[in-house]
């Protein structure tokens, strides 16, 4: 970092802003502008360090959703202090919520930060020789979140950005961020343990600043920093379609290296082939169970054994794990069996011929019907 220059944080006294800006202050910088909507009251304790150790902390509180305040913003730096080299935009919010039950207003709230905090940081500050604009985005942008629809797109917005300015000869680099484990949006959110079972662990403060260290100094336009188990993240993966951005890593991944085949050959086979589609369906729902289970691969080879025949109801799964599984069923195939069905004793067989026929019924159903087909259907429940 240039000690004669200035750096802008957003979300400067958050998480993550804490990180970025101690890093800064590490490696040179002695002039930071620290931006978020309410200043912290009193100032924290890190703060008060970096000014004992002689580097300006200015708090602005700016919304970065706002066009003109990050125009004043980054006027005022023009005006009062050394020029501005470098931006990192970690301001960011979620509002988590199933995709049925976000609207309009929860999509505008997590991109008044993200989206439109970046467009403005991007259009102000575009003409100024800066070394580096850093966007914190997440790694639900390159892996996929359930329940966080809106994130995922403001972060995928993050991640478009950074590689619209590398075409425009503009620094830029979008990093998405695992989740942290100490502090911050994933913390708050209480999703850390629920993630750290799908295979993508906590990153401590420390690992996140050697990561944040290590990609300033990278020539990328876009990295992922996480802390991914892929084997887990592999299992508790829905995997019938192919994700070839991860095949290198693991190739279950991959649709050439899996013999599985994907949910349409499955819907094609329940009609052409019941038996196979059955088989396909018996191992999808003992990749499912093996997750919620969280068993390891010798208690899965064990499961695998005689599945087919295996009483779902003593399967080890709670109430909650089975419902748990039914959506994950609706989410990939569109169809799941009945609760009861969980728990009457029918066998794994059982369940798989149930979804089978479910299948085929609704591809009978959905099929068009000559040159006439409107594209309306009416689903009835036989
Ligand atoms: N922590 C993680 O596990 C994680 C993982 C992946 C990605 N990320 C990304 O990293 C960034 C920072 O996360 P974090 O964990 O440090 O979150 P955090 O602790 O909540 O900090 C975010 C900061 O952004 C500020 N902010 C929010 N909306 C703003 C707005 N409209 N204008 C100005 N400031 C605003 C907030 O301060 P005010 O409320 O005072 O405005 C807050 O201090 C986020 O973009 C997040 O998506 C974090």
């Amino acid at each position: 970092m240039r000690a004669d220059g200035t750096y802008l944080v957003t979300g400067g006294w958050g998480a993550l802003g804490r990180i970025t800006a101690t890093l800064l202050a590490r490696a040179g910088a002695r002039h930071l502008v620290l931006l978020g909507r309410r200043a912290p009251n009193p100032v924290p304790a890190w703060i008060e360090e970096l000014r004992a150790h002689d580097v300006e902390v200015v708090l602005r509180e700016a919304d970065v959703a706002d066009d003109a305040a990050v125009g004043a913003v980054v006027r005022e730096i023009a005006e009062t202090l050394p020029p501005l080299r470098g931006v990192v935009h970690s301001a960011g919010t979620t509002d988590d919520a199933p995709l049925e039950n976000l609207d309009r207003d929860r999509f505008d709230a997590v991109f008044a930060a993200k989206v439109r905090g970046a467009w403005h940081l991007h259009r102000h500050t575009r003409t100024l020789p800066l070394d580096f604009f850093v966007l914190f985005s997440s790694v639900a942008s390159v892996l996929g979140s359930a329940g966080q629809a809106n994130y995922v797109l403001a972060n995928a917005y993050l991640d478009a950005l950074a590689t619209a300015r590398r075409h425009e000869g503009l620094p830029a680099l979008s990093l998405n961020w695992g989740p942290f484990d100490e502090a911050g949006i994933a913390v708050r959110g209480a999703t850390t343990e629920r993630l750290a079972r799908a295979g993508l662990h906590g990153i401590s403060e420390s690992e996140g600043a050697r990561a944040l260290a290590r990609a300033l100094s990278a020539d990328a336009t876009q990295l992922a920093l996480a802390k991914v188990d892929w084997q887990r993240y592999a299992a508790a993966t829905v995997t019938t379609q192919p994700r070839t951005l991860l095949a290198d890593f693991d190739p279950r991944f991959s649709a050439t290296a899996t013999e599985e085949p994907g949910t349409a050959e499955i819907e094609r086979l329940a009609c052409a082939d019941p038996d196979a589609a059955e088989a396909a369906l018996v191992r999808l729902l003992l990749r499912e169970t093996a997750m919620l289970l969280d068993l390891e691969q010798a208690d899965r080879r064990e499961l695998e054994d005689d599945f087919a025949h295996a009483r779902f109801d003593t399967l080890g799964l709670d109430s909650l794990m089975s419902v748990r599984l039914r959506n994950r069923l609706l989410r990939e195939l569109s169809v799941a069996p009945p609760d009861r069905m969980l728990v009457d004793g029918s066998t794994v067989a059982d369940v798989a011929r149930d979804l089978s026929r479910r299948l085929a019924v609704r591809q009978l159903v959905a099929a068009p019907d000559g040159d006439e087909a409107t594209g309306e259907v009416e689903v009835v429940r036989l």
